[in-house]
């Protein structure tokens, strides 16, 4: 499956799917990587892997619903069968999700539906959760609330601080990712409601 990643960030998440994708059994290609921002180390994995990499910065559009419509369209160039947004910090518009709605995903550091938003770990320390995680589901029109497609759950320990329950986080949401994707590609899904089934 062709397979575009949008980031805005470190991009160790797109690690770990460039890593998979070596091997042609896992049956992803990643096809090209996109962000928000120039300047990201995510940009520099994806071209020390061959890559090729596109930046739409919001700021540089009239609006947001310019910038949604040029970032559905530097998408569709590389005709993905799935875009994962791994780290990628910007809400997308009605146009894109016409177009990629049924096949973007996003990874959240978060049990949703508790700890939407950009600091999922930070409000699960600050509620004093016992139990932590990461969500993989399709975006819908809403913040953090589309199908879900798989959970994993860390425990929060009690010297945790923000920083190592991120860290925990990350690993597992990581590991998630690479299963989840590679079983998406390789069986493909259908999405009926809020429920998604890999035959
Ligand atoms: C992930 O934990 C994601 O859930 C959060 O940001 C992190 C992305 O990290 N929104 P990276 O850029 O993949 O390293």
């Amino acid at each position: 499956a062709r397979v575009v990643v949008l980031i805005s960030g470190s991009g160790s998440n797109l690690q770990a799917l460039l890593d998979a994708s070596t091997d042609p059994a896992y049956g992803v290609q990643v096809v090209a990587v996109g962000a928000d921002r120039a300047g990201i180390a995510g940009l520099d994995r994806a071209t020390a892997a061959g890559v090729p990499v596109f930046v739409d910065p919001l700021k540089a559009y009239p609006d947001r619903q310019e910038w949604d419509r040029a970032l559905a369209a530097h998408v569709a160039e590389y005709k993905p069968d799935l875009v994962v947004s791994a780290g990628f910090l910007k809400l997308v518009g009605p146009h894109f999700l016409a177009a990629f709605g049924d096949r973007y995903l996003n990874t959240h550091n978060a049990l949703l539906p508790a700890f939407p938003g950009i600091h999922g770990p930070r409000d699960a320390l600050a509620y004093g959760v016992k139990i932590a995680g990461a969500t993989l589901f399709f975006v819908d029109a809403g913040v953090d609330t589309g199908p879900i497609v798989a959970q994993v759950a860390v425990p929060v320990l009690d010297d945790d601080d923000e920083e190592t329950l991120t860290e925990r986080i990350k690993v597992a949401e990581r590991r998630q990712l690479v299963e989840q994707v590679g079983r998406l590609a390789r069986e493909g899904w259908t999405i009926t409601g809020r429920k998604v089934t890999i035959p």
